[in-house]
């Protein structure tokens, strides 16, 4: 099994003879509460590196609510031995003031992909993933980073950030993993009551049903709202958004002219809900 390593002086330790020798590191951002989803990263890492670094750290810079904090799931030790049969070179779970000792000061702030969506409804969130996944990179030197294409948000303001900051970490986007309900698989999920985890496949269904109808030519608007009312009489409280997005600068589109997602966030029993999926033209 992976060594745990809590401090930054033990990671630089570690990385310090992989360095030397030119090797590529591989670095997995996760929060933890594992699952086959985060599991899938770490194999793409694998396969692609020679080093691989999985990093555990509940980001409190990211969380609009002190309680959504506390409710979110730990799981260390189940993670841990998760992890074991994939032969990761270090498991890195920093404490708090490892990560924002007393004066820290900076925040990294990406414009314009951070406009819409989880942007609006989620203030300050992408501020807190982009400072923590900035650290991440440069607390581990790594060459290349793996991200889920669940929060392809997410995905897309680490890209841009990686870039504009010449970070020279190449960033690796994966498919989403799903439930064999069609369920995304995601921490969060272990937050549904056994009767919301059986109303909570309805959102990847009514986005695909909306999405076959974008894929043939239908009535978008009115197919939209078909499916956020279908949504509510299913039991979710309230829709985020419903909407189509083109993948490279999540401009809003009213057909798929070039390639686009459709994405959504829902609420359900108090959990929210996201998930996109592709529509291409
Ligand atoms: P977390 O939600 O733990 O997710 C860690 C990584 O796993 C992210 O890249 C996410 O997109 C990916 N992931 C989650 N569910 C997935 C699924 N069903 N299929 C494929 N990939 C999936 O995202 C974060 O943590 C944080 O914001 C972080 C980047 C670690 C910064 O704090």
């Amino acid at each position: 099994t992976a060594p745990i390593l809590r401090s930054l002086a033990e990671l630089r330790a570690a990385t310090r003879p992989w360095i030397r020798t030119g090797e590529s590191i591989g670095v997995v951002p996760t929060m933890g509460a594992l699952h086959d989803g985060h599991l899938s990263l770490v194999a793409a890492a694998k396969a692609a590196c020679t080093r691989v670094v999985v990093t555990i750290f509940v980001n409190p810079r990211q969380f609009s609510s002190p309680e959504d904090l506390a409710n979110y799931p730990r799981t260390e030790e189940a993670d841990a031995k998760k992890l074991a049969r994939f032969g990761v070179d270090a498991l890195y779970v920093p404490d708090g003031d490892q990560m924002y000792p007393e004066g820290f000061a900076t925040t990294v702030s990406v414009a314009g992909l951070t406009d819409v969506m989880d942007g609006i409804h989620r203030p300050g969130h992408f501020e807190g993933v982009a400072t923590v996944v900035a650290k991440l990179f440069a607390q581990s030197s790594a060459t290349d980073a793996f991200f889920g294409e669940k929060d392809f948000q997410q995905l897309q303001v680490v890209r841009r950030m990686a870039r504009d900051l010449d970070l020279g970490v190449t960033v690796h986007g994966c498919p989403t993993i799903r439930e064999m309900d069609g369920l995304a698989m995601s921490s969060r999920n272990l937050l549904l009551s056994d009767r919301a985890r059986t109303v909570a496949p309805a959102l990847p269904e009514q986005m695909q049903t909306l999405a076959r109808t974008l894929r043939e030519g239908g009535d978008f608007g009115a197919a939209r709202l078909d499916a956020v009312a279908a949504l509510e009489r299913a039991g979710f409280t309230s829709v985020d958004y419903l909407e189509l997005r083109a993948n490279d600068d999540l401009a809003l589109l009213e057909a798929p002219t070039r390639p686009a997602r459709l994405f959504g966030a829902a609420w359900l029993a108090g959990v929210r809900l996201i998930d996109n999926i592709a529509v291409d033209p």
